[in-house]
Parts: C-alpha cells; structure tokens; sequence
C-alpha cells in the first residue's frame, strides 16, 4: 500500500472521487482488521474534501457506537430511527440533508456543522451494520455527487466485512 494519496488538485468532484476510490481500494487490500479500514477510509476522504467531519457509527447492541473519525469529537451513541445517522439505520437509505435544521430530531453533535449526508453500510446479508456520516460547515458543499461515491465506499466496506 501506497502511503501516500495522489488526487488532482484542480480535479472536479467527480474527477477527485474516480482518483480516491481505486486508491481507498488498495490502502484496505490486505488488511483484515475493520477499525483498520474504517480509520484509513476517513483521513482519506477528510484529506480530500475537507469536510467538518467525516466518519463512522457502527451497530453495536442496538445501537449507533462512534467509530473511527476525522474532525471534533463527536455524540458517541445514537439510537435506532434516532437523528440522520439513527433514521438512515432504520430506513436502510442514504440521507442527503443539505439543511440540518430542516431536519426533525437532528443530533447537533457540532454546531458548526449546517448539512450532512448519512449512507448506511450493509453486511453481505443485507443487514445495516454501522453508517458512514459526512458533515459539512457549509450549505453548498454535498450534494448528489458525494451521495453516488459514498454509496461507492460503502459497498467497498461491504467487501471487507
Ligand atoms: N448529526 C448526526 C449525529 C452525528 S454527528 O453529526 C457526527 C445525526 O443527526 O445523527
């Protein structure tokens, strides 16, 4: 594994998202170990996009339990149907919330952060085994785009689980 990632500066989003995927796919080859992964997947994409906070929740007992992170520290339980992360576990759908406040029951772990999307992460089942979350300090930054590629990533997590 290369221990450093290469993403064109200049590149669209699209364009940064085709670079970093083959290479998230190469930095996880091998490695067995899901905190592992899941630490190295995060300071990837918070390198590449610098958003306000990108990481992990994963089902434990029943409930959301913070998992690796790139940003502030953040709310380290959440429950089922509770806030995005909570409702996208329950409803096994990506939530792209471009208004935080827009959204009933969202859990402000970070006031800074004004949007956010939440794709669920599936075992080989089908079963929603944690979420990765994406938070933004800006309303213009995730959008549809990001939705396509973390669905991308999630489905590479699949592969590791
Ligand atoms: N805002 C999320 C909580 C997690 S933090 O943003 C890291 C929610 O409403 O579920």
């Amino acid at each position: 594994m290369s221990e450093e990632l290469f993403i064109p500066a200049e590149a669209s989003k699209k364009e940064k998202y085709e670079s970093l995927l083959p290479q998230l796919a190469a930095l996880v080859d091998g490695e067995t170990d899901l905190t592992a992964n899941l630490a190295n997947i995060s300071a990837a994409l918070h390198d590449t996009f610098s958003w306000w906070w990108v990481g992990f929740y994963r089902v434990q007992d029943e409930v959301l339990v913070l998992a690796p992170f790139q940003g502030p520290i953040a709310c380290t339980r959440i429950a089922f149907g509770k806030g995005v992360c909570g409702t996208a576990w329950k409803e096994a759908k990506t939530l792209l919330v471009p208004d935080v406040e827009a959204f009933p029951g969202h859990i402000a772990c970070s006031s800074s952060s004004v949007s956010e999307i939440v794709t669920p992460i599936f075992d080989k089942t089908g079963q929603v085994v944690g979420v990765l979350d994406v938070d933004s300090e800006r309303y213009d930054v995730l959008d549809e785009t990001d939705v396509e590629y973390l669905e991308k990533i999630s489905q590479l997590i699949t592969t590791l689980l």
